[in-house]
């Protein structure tokens, strides 16, 4: 969930609250972690990122050699929870014209600067995932690295936006926490081996501050959850993907790590079409 660090003491995070939590106090949270945390994420996670590369996960699969999005040459494409948009800018470099949109100034500000010292020029859209500021039917292909999905609090929102931005026969592609991780403490050591709460908990996990006001928010969805979600959208889901841990690797990313990905999944990629 989120790690130590200089944005728990900037919003003055005292704690851990498990109770429910709805999107007006979603966004807030995660407008306000994402920008305090925007330094401290890109200093952790940048050079692994890259600045223009599509990195799918920590069990770091890359779009160069996955292709799930296939040929994106001449494509609209849509990147939700873009951050620093390595990912946007590499489609671009691919022949896409792509939009990345994040809900969060600070890290679209790591990512209109790169844009600048790559000169790729993917656009740069401030939303929130759950209300999409676009046409219907204005892209071919959506795609998301563990950008919004897991913060939102209406995950059937977000489908239904993607569902209605794409065209028909569109593609959305996402990454997001594998949900049986839910139920391991999030440590990438020998405790995060050992099942502590319930799989089947949807409780969302809640960091607050003395007053109770969140400062960072995850929501659970079981894998079925998902599936109906994408179901009620609109969406077909036909592939799901959970990237093993490569051997050799030895990179860990927050709860990530060759300890626990040799043994189970830690990401889940959803394949739909509309
Ligand atoms: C874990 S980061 C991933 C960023 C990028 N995809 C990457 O791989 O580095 C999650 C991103 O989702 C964005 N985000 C969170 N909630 C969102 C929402 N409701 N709408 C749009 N973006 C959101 C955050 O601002 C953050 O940039």
């Amino acid at each position: 969930m989120s790690s130590d660090t200089s944005a728990e003491r900037v919003l003055g995070t005292t704690g851990v609250a498990r109770r429910e939590v709805g999107s007006r106090e979603s966004v807030a949270a995660n407008i306000a972690w994402w920008d305090a945390d925007s330094d401290d994420y890109h200093r952790r996670h940048g050079d692994f990122l890259g600045v223009s590369d599509f990195m799918w996960c920590p069990e770091s699969l890359r779009e160069e050699d996955a292709r799930l999005l296939g040929d994106v040459s001449g494509r609209d494409v849509l990147e939700i929870g873009c951050g620093s948009a390595p990912c946007a800018r590499w489609l671009t470099e691919q022949g896409a014209r792509v939009v990345g949109l994040d809900l969060s100034g600070g890290m679209l500000r790591y990512a209109a600067a790169a844009n600048t010292a790559t000169d790729t020029h993917p656009a740069l859209v401030r939303a929130n995932a759950e209300r999409l500021p676009f046409a219907s039917e204005s892209f071919d292909i959506a795609c998301s690295a563990f950008g919004a999905v897991p913060f939102v609090a209406d995950v059937g929102a977000v489908f239904r936006e993607v569902a209605r931005v794409l065209r028909p026969g569109g593609t959305w592609t996402f990454a997001v926490n594998h949900p049986m991780r839910w139920m391991f403490p999030d440590d990438p050591g020998p405790d995060g081996l050992v099942v502590t709460g319930s799989y089947f908990d949807r409780t969302p996990y809640v960091e607050v501050d003395d007053d109770g006001t969140p400062t960072y928010v995850e929501h659970h969805r079981t894998l079925g959850d998902y599936v109906r979600a994408l179901h009620e959208a609109g969406l077909t889901l036909f592939d799901l993907i959970e990237p093993e841990w490569p051997e050799g690797h030895t990179r860990e990313w927050g709860q990530w790590s060759p300890l626990r990905g040799e043994r189970f999944p830690g990401t889940a990629i959803f394949r739909c079409h509309r």
